[in-house]
């Protein structure tokens, strides 16, 4: 694999002369490229000597052959490691005023990004939040290790030793060769051509799920229910109705997550153009088919996780429960109204014998729900 190895200037840089080395012994092809400031804390020869090429980060260095196109084309995968804090909000913005920055943004190969930094930095508000941006672009962060800093403290921000980043990058994972189905948004029932009946559901949490599952090791298949933006690094099937999503649920998958919000109800009478003001409609609603049950029953071998969207008043695993009992779910993840905005969130996970309440940001909560799911697939 060609691999692109972004260096940038944090005190841990000089690790990414192991890092270079452990991935070009697995025999990769590796180029190294250190930002400026990199360059202050590793010299560019000990990375000439260990990727046998020169080193040269200027992005005006060799104009005529236009070498941030050339890097970023030429990776199968970029690896950002050490990553600072001042990278990740450059990048998260898409300000490219570096060779690297160009080169990924000129890349569409898979960009792996391992942050080090002193842990106030890492817990600092807008690293969380360049963090979950990126992850929510399909790029997978790695959590930085926990552990002594540069001075005396200790805490999380480490960079993970060398072996650790590289079963990150490489280890077969636990839902590799798996095929994962994940519908994420909110459908959308037709009144006119213009208006709709629809639901406040933001896809966060289904997105987070395809991108920890995709992390996993999944082969993902998102199913966007209205979704503007899909991460990359999955097939995305773009839908607007149930009816349209029932349709591209009839493919089997080692496991279904069905985190969209489906509409309970569908207009039966829908109009064609658009109702003008003085045509107030009369709309005849129905119940929508049932997608999980009809699901699990078509294809009863698959491991699917249903969601249940409770109101306030009611008691979340009851409701949970009650659902995995009739839907042929193997797990069901129970949250209340409360939840469906906002990237922190409270949910109840449930199955035959097991009841956990999860709590975080949507993505720390999405990663736990598929290692478990991980866990009793295995
Ligand atoms: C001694 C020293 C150590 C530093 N270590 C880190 C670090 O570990 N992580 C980090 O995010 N920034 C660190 N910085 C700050 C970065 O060097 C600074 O944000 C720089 O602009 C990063 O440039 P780059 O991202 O273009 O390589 C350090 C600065 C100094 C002076």
């Amino acid at each position: 694999m060609r691999i692109l190895l972004g260096i940038t200037g944090g005190i841990a840089a000089y690790k990414a002369a192991g890092l270079l080395r452990a991935m070009s012994e697995l025999g990769h092809e590796v180029t190294a490229l250190p930002t400026q400031n990199a360059l202050r804390f590793i010299g560019e020869a000990t990375l000439e000597a260990l990727s046998g090429k020169n080193i040269d980060s200027d992005l005006y260095g060799d104009v005529a052959s236009v070498r941030h196109v050339q890097l970023g084309q030429e990776a199968d995968l970029i690896v950002i490691a050490p990553a600072t804090a001042a990278f990740l909000g450059r990048y998260a913005a898409g300000i490219a005023d570096d060779l690297l920055l160009n080169a990924l943004l000129a890349s569409t190969a898979e960009v792996v990004v391992v942050p080090a930094m002193h842990t106030e930095m890492w817990q600092n508000q807008a690293t969380m939040e360049n963090v979950e941006t990126l992850r929510s672009r399909g790029i997978r962060v790695m959590e930085p290790a926990s552990g002594r800093l540069t001075g005396d403290d200790t805490g999380p921000g480490r960079l993970p030793e060398v072996e650790d980043i590289i079963e990150f990058l490489f280890a077969s994972s636990p839902l590799t060769g798996k095929t994962v189905t994940v519908t994420a948004g909110g459908t959308r029932e037709r009144i006119d051509d213009v208006r709709f009946i629809g639901n406040r559901s933001s896809g966060k949490t289904g997105i987070a799920l395809a991108l920890a599952a995709r992390d996993l090791g999944a082969k993902v298949r998102l199913i966007a229910c209205n979704l503007a933006q899909t991460p990359k690094g999955m097939d995305v099937t773009h839908v607007e109705s149930v009816a349209d999503l029932s349709a591209a649920l009839q493919e089997p998958s080692d496991v279904l997550v069905m985190a969209a919000a489906v509409s309970d109800f569908q207009v039966t009478n829908p109009r064609k153009g658009k109702l003008s003001r003085s045509t107030v409609p009369e709309l005849k609603l129905s119940s929508t088919p049932d997608l999980l049950a009809a699901y699990t029953k078509q294809f009863p071998e698959s491991f699917a996780v249903g969601f249940a969207l409770v109101d306030q008043e009611e008691d979340v695993i009851n409701a949970s429960r009650s659902k995995l009992e009739t839907k042929g779910a193997k797990i069901v993840i129970g949250n209340s109204i409360s939840s469906l905005e906002g990237s922190d969130t409270v949910v109840q996970y449930v199955e035959a014998d097991t009841e956990a309440e999860i709590s975080g940001t949507k993505d720390e909560v999405a990663r736990e729900i598929m290692s478990r799911v991980a866990a009793q697939l295995s």
